[in-house]
């Protein structure tokens, strides 16, 4: 092999290493712009260590404002998810479907069964993405605490024992009302439950409530123990990252 075809072997397979490259990009580009997935939500969640949690969430994954945020709902096992983003820790960003209802929320790592993936249109903006996580006054009024304070310890004590529980509230992403669904199947507790918010309406109050040994975070019609609230000095700072 002389020094010239060898030189010129190289440049063809330079040249054809950036043919294949720039036909992977051609490739890759449409593919992407239609690249969000869909996939059904377990049960028996783990509940996330990155956030000093231990155990498993029965019925299925919290719904949150961010990464180790609110509980704003429960994906029940079935239900579905449009994944937008995934954070490093694996907190997925993206849609919430509940029948008619959906919104954009975050479900907790290993909520997915990925076996059940679908691909779909994108779906959910970072704008909702940073208002949702940087501002609780998004979707809640009324918190039990100032922000980032609290981390769901019982502060303003309540007997829901006379209200009916359920796992979803929110609608849309506007956040700025709801309907109540998917009923718990089970009474709620007498002792050992806390309030944490109402929803931005004030019809529905985030409540945790202890069964089988879980600590459940469920709505409750804010009305069945609005007289219980009376004594308190409930909190409606945002959180200082808002703006
Ligand atoms: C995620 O949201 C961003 C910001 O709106 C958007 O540009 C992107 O296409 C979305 N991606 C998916 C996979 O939904």
């Amino acid at each position: 092999m002389t020094p010239r075809s060898a030189s010129r072997r190289a440049v063809l397979s330079v040249a054809t290493a950036l043919a294949t490259f720039l036909g992977l990009i051609a490739f890759a580009v449409p593919m992407t712009a239609q690249a969000a997935n869909n996939y059904l939500v377990h049960g028996n969640v783990p509940r996330p260590e990155a956030c000093n949690n231990h155990g498993t969430i029965t019925p299925g994954s919290w719904i949150t404002n961010g990464p180790c945020g609110y509980v704003m709902g429960t994906a029940l096992a079935g239900q579905s998810f449009d994944v937008n983003d995934t954070s490093d820790k694996g907190f997925h960003f993206g849609r919430v479907r509940q029948g008619a209802a959906n919104y954009c929320a975050w479900v907790l790592p290993s909520a997915l069964d990925l076996s059940t993936q679908t691909s779909t249109a994108d779906s959910c903006g970072s704008s909702t993405r940073t208002n949702l996580q940087n501002s609780r006054l998004a979707f809640g009024r009324d918190f039990d605490a100032a922000p980032h304070t609290g981390n769901g310890a019982i502060i303003v004590d309540v007997d829901p024992s006379a209200c009916t529980g359920y796992y979803n509230y929110f609608s849309d992403s506007s956040f700025d009302s709801g309907s109540f669904r998917d009923p718990v199947n089970f009474p709620l507790s007498a002792t050992g439950s806390g309030y944490r918010y109402s929803s931005k309406d004030r019809q529905a109050a985030m409540i945790r409530t202890p069964y089988n040994g879980e600590t459940y975070w469920i709505f409750v019609p804010r009305s069945c123990i609005e007289s219980q609230l009376a004594g308190h000095t409930l909190n409606n700072q945002d959180n200082p990252e808002a703006g």
